[in-house]
């Protein structure tokens, strides 16, 4: 197997974020197409995981039947917050995450990449209420989820609703 560009993870620092908790930001500036980091952490069963009933927006899906869990051996990467409008996106690799810029990035701005939620199932009103998205974008969904477009007016009414 060829190995791939290799990963920045100095390029990147987590701290204190504006729109939630951690968030990871850049040191210096990032070109457009690095790959910056890898989202490490234990593969494990998605199954295990859904049995315990917790919030799982950290768990990243790998393939129908895995995850990766950052809770065991996982990076920063895990600190990376969500927006509508990302600066990166996370490819799947080889079974491997990897978080790529999308644009250049400056130094001090604040990393995020497009969670799009997935729960296995239609989302309710307060499923998208649950996954509140907070990025401030202009063309913020309004939630962490995925949203079809077909849909995107009736989240748009629930978050307008909720205040
Ligand atoms: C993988 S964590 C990201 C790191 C998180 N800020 C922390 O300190 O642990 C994912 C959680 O961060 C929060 N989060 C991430 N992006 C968000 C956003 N745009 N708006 C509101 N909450 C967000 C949500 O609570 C989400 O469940
Ligand atoms: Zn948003």
């Amino acid at each position: 197997m060829t190995p791939g560009p290799k990963t920045s993870e100095h390029l990147v620092e987590a701290r204190k974020s504006p729109i939630h908790g951690m968030g990871v930001f850049a040191l210096e500036r990032i070109p457009k197409g690095c790959r910056i980091i890898e989202y490490k952490g234990q593969r494990v069963r998605w199954a295990d995981h859904a049995a315990e009933k917790r919030s799982h927006t950290e768990l990243f899906h790998v393939s129908p039947t895995h995850v990766i869990n950052p809770k065991r051996g996982g990076n920063i990467a895990r600190y990376i917050n969500h927006s509508c409008a990302p600066s990166c996106e996370a490819i799947l690799e080889d079974g491997r995450v990897h978080i790529y810029a999308l644009r250049a990035i400056r130094p001090g701005e604040e990393l995020f990449y497009d969670y799009s939620l997935a729960l296995g199932r239609r989302f309710t009103r307060d499923d998208a209420l649950r996954h509140r998205c907070r990025c401030g974008a202009s063309r913020c969904r309004g939630t962490l989820l995925d949203v079809p477009p077909s849909r995107r007016t009736q989240v748009r009414r629930w978050t307008r609703e909720a205040g």
